[in-house]
């Protein structure tokens, strides 16, 4: 063992995916799967808490998601409804501060409004950040970003990288640095593809419902070992984007 402390992400990103194929192998349905996805959630917050990482963003529902079967779709919304009732309080117990990405206008309203109130009944909590990405798509928000950038009536000549990231859904919470998506399968599938132009990826097949502490630690102790250049050369400033 090396006695250098393990480089903590301050943000680490998450693509929970393979839910669908978990319930599959145990002939159970997709609903199932989702709610061992949920279970699994609670214990990954806890993990990423324990390890100190100060963000953690889950992408659990997307804007291509409501072109799934309507009984699916409504499943994963109830899920999302019976899940901020049974863990709210537990949240806040533990210093969870849960911020929403995505656009709340176009769910069901009585979920928006449970969404509203989690965010307000957390915003004072700093143990950690959970970023809870539903009904978000990365091109959405580019779209959200312009919108609210016109709105503004800021000038061509204003508009820089960091106005345009202060517009999106994450405004003022850092890039993440490390990027995980489990099930084996490479792609982006519309998940912060403004945010991510610099994190580290982290691929795994193990599929989400089964993604526990002990993977979280390893793919943690994998970024850890990699060299961030930001385009720069190894040595001395090759951290400096990293703050
Ligand atoms: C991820 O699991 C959860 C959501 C996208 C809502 P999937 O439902 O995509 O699971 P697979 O990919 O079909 O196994
Ligand atoms: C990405 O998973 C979205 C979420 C995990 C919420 P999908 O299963 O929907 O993505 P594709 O279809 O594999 O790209
Ligand atoms: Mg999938």
């Amino acid at each position: 063992m090396s006695d250098t402390p393990l480089k903590i992400p301050r943000h680490v990103a998450i693509i929970m995916d393979g839910n669908g194929r978990w319930a599959e192998a145990r002939g159970l349905s997709r609903y199932e799967g989702h709610q061992a996805g949920t279970e699994n959630l609670r214990r990954v917050i806890r993990a990423a808490a324990d390890i100190g990482v100060q963000y953690l963003t889950v992408y659990a529902f997307s804007t291509e998601n409501w072109g799934r079967p309507k009984d699916e779709v409504e499943g994963l919304m109830m899920l999302l409804e019976t899940t901020i009732d049974n863990e709210l309080e537990e949240l806040i117990a533990e210093g969870v501060q849960i911020r929403h990405l995505g656009r709340l206008e176009s769910m069901p309203k009585a979920l928006a409004r449970k969404v509203e109130h989690s965010i307000d009944a957390t915003k004072e909590n700093h143990r950690i950040v959970l970023n809870i990405a539903w009904n978000y798509g990365g091109r959405d928000e580019v779209v959200y970003a312009v919108q609210k950038i016109i709105a503004d009536h800021i000038e061509p000549d204003q508009v820089t990288e960091q106005m345009i990231s202060d517009h999106l859904f994450t405004g003022g919470i850092p890039d993440p640095d490390l990027v995980i998506r489990t099930s084996g399968e490479y792609r982006i599938s519309n998940f912060m593809i403004w945010q991510s132009a610099y994190a580290e990826w982290y691929f795994t097949p193990t599929l989400w419902p089964d993604f526990d502490k002990h993977e979280l630690e390893k793919a943690i102790a994998v970024y850890g070992m990699r060299e961030r250049r930001f385009g720069k050369l190894s040595g001395g400033n090759a951290d400096v984007a990293n703050g």
